[in-house]
This record gives C-alpha cells, sequence and structure tokens, in this order.
C-alpha cells in the first residue's frame, strides 16, 4: 500500500464533517500533509544550498500559499496575476520568481517594473523578452535568470512535456548564442538558469537534465549562481504509481555541483519548484451520489456524482487517474483504490455537465473506462484523491453554470474550516452587461 494516498492520513469523519459544515461538492486539504512535503523537499540532499519554490499554480489558495510559505518555502509565479495574488497572501516581493509567456504592456508593465524594484526575479523566456525587458533590467541595475528549451522533455502526457521540440517554453539552444550576445551588449548579467522539462514525466528524464544544464551552464553563463531544475517531480497518486525518488535525484545532483565547483571553482545554489509533489495528494474532492444508471445488458454501471470535469478536469484534460474512496452516508469506509472488498463492482464515476467526457474514469486515449469500487447507494460520498494540485485552479468551473466550490481546510491543528466561500449564482453573472 502506498503511505501517501493511505485513507487512514485523514479519517473517515473529518470527511463527514467538511460535508456536515459546508456540503458538497468540496475541496479538502490536509495541511499536515502540506507540511510534511514541504519539509521533505527542503531537505533533499544539495552541496552548496537549496531554495524550493512552490509553483502556485498548481493551488493558488491564500491559505495554501501561506502555509507554505511558513514552511520557508518560495514562490514561482506563471503569470504576474500570480505574482499579485502571492502578494495579497503577504508574500514578499523578492521571494517571487516570475516565469511567463508574456512582457506585458500599459499599466501591468509599470506593475512589473515597481516588483523588480522590489526584488521579484525574471525569468527570460525568449529573445523577445528579452529585448523588451533589457534596457528596464539595465538602467536598474537587475540581473535576470533564462530559462533554456532544452530540445529533451517529459511530461505525464505529450501536452504537459515542455521541454521538446513540440512547447516553446524557454529561449532554444539554437537562440541562446544571439540572445547571449544581445545580453552583453546592454550589459546585463543572467545570475540564474532555469529548465522545467515537464509536470509528471520520467524521474531518469529529470535526472539526465541535471547534467544536460550543469553543461548549458558551464558553458554559456558565466555570472550564474543559481541553477532551477523546475518542477515536475513524479507524484504516486494511484496505487502502482511511482514516485520521484527525491533523495536519489538529490544526491545526483550534489555530486554534480561538487565536481563543477571543482572544474569551475564556482558554488553554485540548487533551486526547484514543485507544485504537484507537495500538494496533489493533499487535496480531496467530497462529492456525493446523485444517481445511479445503466446502459443494458452490455453497457456500464453510472454513477452520477454532483461535482466532475469542473472540479477535476484532469481525467478529461490529461486521462489521468485518481484513487476514489466511497463513503457511506454515515462515514462508513466501503473501499479505496489501495483495499477494495470482496463485494467490488465495475462502474464509471460521472459528473453532472452534459458531455459524455465529463467522466472521472477516462484513459489516456479518453476513452471511458470502468474502475473497481464499492457500489454507492444515492446521497453516499464518492471522495476523489489526488485534487490538491491543477484541479481548484485549472478547472472550468462554471461550465454549465456551476458554481466554482468552497474549499475548506483540515488544519494540523485537527479544526476543519473554510479557506474559500463557494460562488453564487450572482457571482457568475455580475460582469455580464
Ligand atoms: C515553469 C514551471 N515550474 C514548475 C511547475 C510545476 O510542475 P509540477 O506541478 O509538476 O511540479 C510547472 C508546471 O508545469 C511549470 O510550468
Amino acid at each position: 500500500m502506498n503511505a501517501l494516498n493511505d485513507f487512514s492520513r485523514l479519517e473517515p469523519a473529518v470527511f463527514v464533517k467538511a460535508k456536515e459544515n459546508f456540503g458538497t461538492p468540496v475541496y479538502l486539504y490536509d495541511e499536515a500533509l502540506i507540511i510534511e512535503r514541504c519539509k521533505a523537499v527542503l531537505n533533499m540532499p544539495n552541496a552548496y544550498g537549496l531554495d524550493v519554490r512552490f509553483a502556485m499554480k498548481a493551488n493558488s489558495n491564500r491559505t495554501i500559499l501561506q502555509i507554505v510559505d511558513q514552511q520557508g518555502l518560495l514562490i514561482d509565479a506563471s503569470s504576474l496575476n500570480e505574482a499579485k495574488r502571492a502578494i495579497l497572501a503577504g508574500i514578499d516581493p523578492s521571494k517571487i520568481f516570475l516565469t511567463t509567456q508574456e512582457v506585458p504592456a500599459g499599466q501591468e508593465r509599470n506593475d512589473l517594473e515597481e516588483l523588480m524594484k522590489k526584488g521579484l526575479k525574471y525569468n527570460v523566456c525568449s529573445v523577445r523578452q528579452l529585448e523588451l525587458i533589457a534596457d528596464f533590467a539595465r538602467e536598474n541595475h537587475i540581473d535576470l535568470s533564462m530559462r533554456i528549451h532544452p530540445g529533451i522533455g517529459s511530461g505525464e502526457s505529450a501536452t504537459r512535456n515542455t521541454g521538446d521540440k513540440y512547447s516553446c517554453f524557454g529561449v532554444h539552444r539554437s537562440d541562446l548564442e544571439d540572445a547571449l550576445a544581445f545580453g552583453k551588449e546592454k550589459g546585463l548579467r543572467f545570475t540564474e538558469v532555469h529548465v522545467h522539462i515537464g509536470s509528471g514525466g520520467d524521474p531518469e528524464i529529470w535526472r539526465s537534465n541535471i547534467d544536460l544544464e550543469l553543461g548549458i551552464v558551464e558553458t554559456y553563463f558565466p555570472d550564474c549562481d543559481t541553477v532551477s531544475f523546475g518542477g515536475g517531480l513524479k507524484e504516486a497518486r494511484m496505487p502502482g504509481d511511482i514516485c520521484a525518488d527525491i533523495d536519489f535525484l538529490g544526491s545526483y545532483a550534489k555530486k554534480r555541483f561538487e565536481e563543477f565547483y571543482q572544474r569551475n571553482g564556482r558554488k553554485m545554489k540548487m533551486e526547484i519548484e514543485p507544485g504537484t509533489y507537495i500538494v496533489a495528494n493533499a487535496g480531496y474532492a467530497i462529492t456525493e451520489v446523485l444517481d445511479k444508471k445503466t446502459t443494458g445488458e452490455d453497457g456500464f454501471h453510472f454513477i452520477v456524482v454532483n461535482g466532475g470535469m469542473e472540479i477535476n478536469a484532469r481525467p478529461t484534460l490529461y486521462g489521468s487517474q485518481h484513487p476514489f474512496y466511497i463513503l457511506s452516508k454515515d462515514g462508513s469506509l466501503l473501499s479505496t483504490d489501495f483495499d477494495l472488498p470482496d463485494t467490488a463492482y465495475e462502474a464509471i464515476i460521472v459528473g453532472r455537465c452534459c458531455e459524455s467526457g465529463d467522466s472521472q474514469c477516462l484513459d489516456s486515449q479518453h476513452n471511458i473506462v470502468e474502475r473497481t469500487m464499492a457500489e454507492p447507494q444515492i446521497g453516499d460520498l464518492v471522495v476523489i484523491g489526488g485534487v490538491g494540485a491543477y484541479c481548484s485552479s485549472m478547472t472550468p468551473f462554471n461550465y454549465n453554470s456551476h458554481v466554482q466550490i468552497p474549499e475548506v481546510l483540515a488544519a494540523a491543528d485537527g479544526t476543519v474550516r473554510l479557506i474559500r466561500k463557494g460562488q453564487s449564482l450572482e457571482q457568475i453573472v455580475q460582469n455580464e452587461l
């Protein structure tokens, strides 16, 4: 049994309490697990120091940001608004690293400049971005970071591979010399080099990028003092999934940084920016069974619950599998993917949206697939696990005019409290003219 997905981490009573106090559907986050994950990554072996940034695109809730900030993690933001959101949560701009596809214009450009003057680190992701930011950086003596497109990547699905030729993140190696010549002409310093190969990919490719990136730093970046390997540490959500081994990856990187120092006399800091690894397994979506249907003798059993792609779009988008915990109304645990009773049957869990893809049971080819579970009754709970990352922050939550659902924290002190209210219908329509 995979300890990280062991249901016993949160007692079934906590799910019932969340349901009784806040209704369903609702997201529930396990603070103790988030803290445990923060400590684990901060303890990753390293040679000359380690900074860990939380990739806030995974989960941007203010309380979650405050928890990781208190643990000593910095922030990886992927838009100016994300950076502003972190600041609204009380996080200092100097703790924020911005990796984005645009240099904003107008008032937003002014806001970006203000934040850079306060210490936000800008990660140049294209030649165009470099051209747009160069004069401001030089005039204000601000050092920059550069994201490199390494040409090789890996992700849990093709759309989450950010390092191969099908994605366009970072300055491609074929543009690197021109970009650096331009930077030199402008008198700029690149003190950080960044590569993010993808999300949830092969840990072996993550390891091989350590060598690739350090080679690029050695050849091209004499001013670099920090090397970021991005996020993408693979998390295990389902039985049989294999999680990235951060001790192994850290030890490997440590050795390579030490060898780099022996060759070049430069002690560089390591940086990583995980999102999934910190929060994915700390999140649950609690839904309630509304209906049960079948599609005939050669068909399937369907369980309709009151939250689907608008609370967890990962199956629809990527064919991702999430663990299901089936609870009776009174909170008895009937089955988990880690512990199935003999009476378990095959069924398909779907949401309420008018779309056959609104299913929690899809494979990577977008086929509807059955899953094994205890048979729930109307009103029982289907808890979807592994939804702490890229669910609340990424779902099409107003599709079919459903409202964005509340978020609740199972706090480390045992209390269960609301950390974001649910949306109202009025809020959906309030900007319409
Ligand atoms: C630049 C960057 N850093 C970090 C991450 C976090 O990735 P993960 O959640 O897989 O750790 C992402 C997500 O794709 C990203 O684009």
